[in-house]
């Protein structure tokens, strides 16, 4: 009942972007540092939410999509790009073309092992020559703790540990790198996150 509540408040693109704003640019900053990017670079934010991250890809062919119309329409009053609704689990929903550039940033700890695995099949297929899958997002912190209370409250059921995250990723990717990174406030360190760069397979 509580994380109905909580998950419905979310849901309103004002009160996500509060919440969101202490982390969002440390949580991104691993990602933007490996990224070279141009006008020409196709890029699909996969996840989007209320354009948390399209600032950084204003200069680039950008699209974002996300399953909350109230986030997309959020998202299109202020940021360049093109924005799409739709539920990326549904293959039918992706965009139908190539990008050089596929960022999954806090989406999949929303999404079940099977959900996950399809999205990642159908996304190696729309990467274009030489394109990078980006995928960021939240370790479940092990044991009880406010750190782990936080992280589900954030509506994901999903988050995973790192050798979780491993394994699925490999199951349909071809992994470059993967790493984690610490994240919080100042001062006081949250939640662990996994950073992974992966080739189509
Ligand atoms: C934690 S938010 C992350 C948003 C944004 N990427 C960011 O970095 O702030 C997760 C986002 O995934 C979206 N989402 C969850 N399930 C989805 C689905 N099946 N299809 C498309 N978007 C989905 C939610 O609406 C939400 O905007």
């Amino acid at each position: 009942m509580i994380s109905r509540l909580i998950a419905r408040t979310l849901e309103v693109p004002l009160v996500y972007r509060v919440l969101q704003a202490p982390f969002q640019e440390r949580k991104i900053a691993p990602c933007l540092a490996q990224l070279s990017l141009t006008p020409q670079t196709r890029l699909l934010d996969v996840g989007c939410g209320p354009g948390t991250n399209a600032h950084h890809f204003a200069s680039t062919q950008y699209t974002g999509i996300d399953v909350n119309p109230d986030y997309i329409q959020s998202a299109r009053r202020r940021h360049a790009g093109r924005f799409v609704t739709g539920d990326v689990t549904n293959p039918d929903m992706l965009p139908q073309e190539q990008f050089d550039v596929i960022l999954l940033n806090s989406l999949m700890h929303h999404l079940p092992d099977e959900a996950v695995g399809l999205l990642l099949s159908q996304l190696d297929l729309r990467l274009a020559p030489g394109g990078r899958i980006h995928i960021l997002d939240l370790i479940l912190p092990p044991g009880a703790s406010t750190a782990r209370l936080l992280a589900r409250i954030d509506r994901g059921k999903f988050a995973r540990s790192l050798d979780s995250w491993r394994a699925l990723f490999a199951q349909s990717l071809r992994i470059e790198q993967l790493v984690t990174f610490p994240l919080g406030l100042p001062g006081l360190p949250l939640w662990q996150m996994v950073y992974c760069i992966a080739g189509a397979e």
